[in-house]
């Protein structure tokens, strides 16, 4: 019988407290915990323990086995590609990592692209929806967030993954091949409010709507992908939680209603995460004729 002995990691406070010294309300100002992305550690330290950054790093790093680098979350995820921005405080320079979940491989650049750990339900639920007939669009793919697990789990006919950043369309071809699913994933590079209407016109039985900054603005476009008989459209987007779910509800109405479609249903809604203060991020499954 081989007995694995794996080393508990301790609480970052205990670390912390043990290595730095640091007193109950110092603690109390840091984050209770870091988060691990592949073998990559993401800490989020407030501006007043920049001049320690290096040493919690290097704590970090000699307590979690499972760690090559830590990384300081300066800023969150921002602009049109959702870059974070990110320091390296110990460890590594190369922030290449590979992140292992619901049997799908994602390869990526955590410097430079994002993968969200909240959105992990969301991911697991839509790998378990998408019928083996299905064309899908997956408007905003990232890294292959979605389209990967769908094409893994489900299947489907065929996925038009399309990506805007070249370094994000990059790792979605790489994760593509590396899960085997080039025969289901065409990876397309491009603005999906420009691809949708000119190249998937009436194609998609299914779209995936991921958040990006305005997701509100690409709805028409992806009316126009769903097909004449009808699909679903998973609309993605954050809201102030006195807004939940009638506004989302009520954008997809109005962008339906001047691409002449129609919302037959709503099949589904859910917040995914808590996005800030008052804020929340929620999905809505709507079925389009
Ligand atoms: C939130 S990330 C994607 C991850 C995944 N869909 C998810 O929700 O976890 C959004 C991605 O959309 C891409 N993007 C932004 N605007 C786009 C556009 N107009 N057309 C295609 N991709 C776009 C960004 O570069 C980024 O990689």
């Amino acid at each position: 019988m081989v007995l694995l002995l794996i080393k508990k990691v301790p609480k970052l406070k205990d670390m912390l407290r043990r290595e730095l010294g640091l007193s109950t309300d110092e603690l109390n100002k840091l984050p209770a915990k870091y988060k691990v992305l592949g073998d990559l550690a993401i800490i989020k330290l407030p501006d007043e323990f920049s001049h320690l950054k290096k040493e919690i790093g290097r704590i970090i790093l000699k307590n979690d086995p499972r760690v090559k680098s830590v990384l300081n979350l300066v800023e969150g995820i921002q602009g049109v590609f959702r870059e974070p921005k990110v320091e390296v405080i110990a460890g590594d320079m190369n922030t290449e990592t590979m992140i292992i979940e619901n049997e799908c491989q994602f390869k990526l650049d955590a410097k430079r692209l994002m993968f969200c750990l909240g959105n992990q339900h969301e991911r697991l639920r839509m790998s378990k929806i998408v019928f083996s007939d299905e064309v899908v669009i997956d408007m905003f793919a990232g890294i292959g967030q979605f389209s990967i697990p769908i094409a893994v789990h489900c299947r489907p006919r065929r996925i038009f993954s399309i990506e805007l950043n070249p370094l994000a369309y990059k790792y979605l071809l790489e994760n593509v091949f590396l899960n085997n699913v080039d025969h289901i994933v065409y990876p397309i590079q491009g603005d999906s409010k420009e691809i949708v209407p000119k190249l998937l016109r009436h194609k998609a039985d299914r779209i995936v709507m991921g958040y990006v900054e305005r997701t509100q603005e690409f709805l028409e476009a992806a009316m126009m992908g769903v097909k004449a008989e009808g699909g679903i459209i998973h609309y993605h987007n954050i809201y102030k939680t006195n807004d939940i779910f009638q506004k989302p509800i009520s954008e997809v109405k109005s962008a339906a209603i001047k691409s002449s479609r129609e919302v037959e249903r709503i099949t589904h809604r859910r917040i995914v995460k808590s996005y800030g203060p008052g804020l929340v991020h929620v999905v809505v499954d709507v079925k389009i004729k």
